[in-house]
């Protein structure tokens, strides 16, 4: 029997997601009026006999400034299942990751595939770092998926899961609520909360950061103020939205590693009334308060971070969400894109939709490129010459949004990111054909 409340189950028509705003507030949020307890967070008796559940994002002694955990009212409780048994790997990895390379490397997009696709069955994992079990490092995933996720969910208990769509919106229809998250938008799901993953405008691609370390939040803005960057006020986060539905539901999960999967007689998102501050939530990057030179150099990336993943030694990012938007470029007697650098930090790179601005050509939205620690990279060449002679008026560039998962852990390949076709070969000759300075005399 299926019955509505705030959303409509799959396939039975549109479904409506509705939000609150601000990161990382103490929401509060039931689909249906009086669930909530109030003054306290298990009662002895829940109304209507729902059980009363904590997730927990953090140690429970975790500072109070880092605590995460919310309190959810469900159908059942998530207890109430069977044993789980490995479930099809397909080409999802983990750390350790062991096959490092210093060499700089490019992707073409991956192709849709032909066969029907979910996006469990559809994400590779293309590169990674550290190791979920310890809790630190991360992996970077890329999707291409065809048809929605049917009578079955997935968790990740190894870190929180953001997606990056390239092409098409992927609606994350969690246990916490629904999340539509087309291109130019981020969704963030927190580790082991229940989702399915609905494609409403057909095929999709994208890029997902799994993020076994510390939980994602805003950066510190130091001298920039009180505002800029990602604003805490339009990050949104889902109302609450379950369905009660009794039929035979997968329920997969990701742990230490592996995958595995169990089967349910009804589905888990069955979440009627929840509060707290650890919840999916989504970000339009169109809202990125870009900030820039107003004189002279180009600055340093880091004043394009949205979310940072810390480590324990300061300013020293287990992860850094990076963005390259639309922005205006006025600097004086500047060599405008990115210079020529080498970094202790490991750039995997992106691109949404038009063109960055260090890559004249080979970069295409759904591409990747990988710049390991100390791996010297840049202008290619033509993008050296370009802008080396540009007239330096205003110019804004436009219709652009490139992103990097930066981090501080060097990236290492899967098989498949060795193997696959899409792995250019020539990367390396776009740094080719710099002429030797001449000096005088
Ligand atoms: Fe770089």
């Amino acid at each position: 029997m299926t019955t509505m409340t705030t959303i409509v189950p799959v396939g039975y028509g549109r479904r409506m997601a509705e939000y609150m705003t601000g990161f990382g507030n103490e929401f509060a949020t039931e689909a249906v009026a009086g669930v909530l307890p109030e003054g306290r967070n298990s009662p002895q008796r829940v109304a209507h006999g729902l059980y009363a559940e904590q997730l927990s994002g953090t140690p429970f002694t975790a500072p109070r400034s880092e605590n995460q955990r919310s309190w959810l009212y469900r159908l059942r409780p998530t207890a109430a299942r069977g044993a789980y048994a490995p479930h099809e790997q397909g080409l999802w990895r983990s750390g350790p990751f062991t096959d490092a390379d210093p060499n700089r490397l490019r992707w073409d997009p991956q192709p849709m595939p032909d066969a029907p696709t979910d996006w469990v069955q559809g994400t590779k994992t293309l590169a990674g770092s550290g190791d979920p079990a310890a809790g630190t490092g991360i992996a970077a995933h890329v999707y291409q998926a065809n048809r929605s996720m049917e009578d079955s969910v997935f968790y990740d208990a190894d870190g929180e899961l953001l997606f990056v769509p390239q092409a098409g919106t992927v609606r994350l229809v969690t246990e916490m609520g629904v999340l539509d998250v087309p291109p130019g938008h981020i969704g963030v799901v927190p580790r082991g909360v229940h989702f399915r993953v609905e494609l409403p405008d057909g095929p999709a691609s994208g890029y997902v950061c799994e993020n076994y370390g510390e939980l994602f939040r805003l950066p510190d803005l130091g001298p920039i103020g009180s505002n800029g960057l990602a604003n805490p006020r339009d990050f949104e986060t889902p109302v609450a939205a379950f369905e009660d539905v009794e039929r035979p539901t997968r329920v997969i999960q990701k742990y230490c590693g592996r995958l595995w999967s169990t089967t349910l007689g009804h589905s888990p998102l069955d979440v009627v009334a929840w509060h707290g501050n650890l919840a999916p939530y989504r970000y339009d990057l169109s809202r990125f308060n870009t900030i820039g030179t107003v004189s002279f150099d180009h600055p340093d990336p880091s004043i394009f971070t949205v979310l940072t993943s810390p480590t324990a030694v300061r300013g020293t990012a287990n992860c850094d969400f990076v963005i390259f938007p639309p922005r205006w470029m006025v600097g004086e007697d500047t060599f405008r894109p990115p210079w020529f650098h080498r970094n202790l930090m490991s750039e995997l790179m992106g691109l949404v939709h038009g063109v960055y601005d260090a890559k004249a050509g080979g970069f295409a939205p759904g591409g990747v490129s990988l710049h390991n620690c100390m791996s010297g990279h840049g202008p290619d060449r033509k993008t050296f010459e370009a802008a080396s002679d540009a007239d330096l008026r205003p110019e804004k560039i436009d219709g652009t949004m490139a992103f990097m998962f930066e981090s501080r852990w060097p990236f290492a390949l899967t098989e498949w990111a060795r193997e696959v076709a899409t792995l250019q070969t020539d990367y390396d000759a776009c740094w080719g054909g710099f002429e030797k300075a001449t000096l005088p005399g």
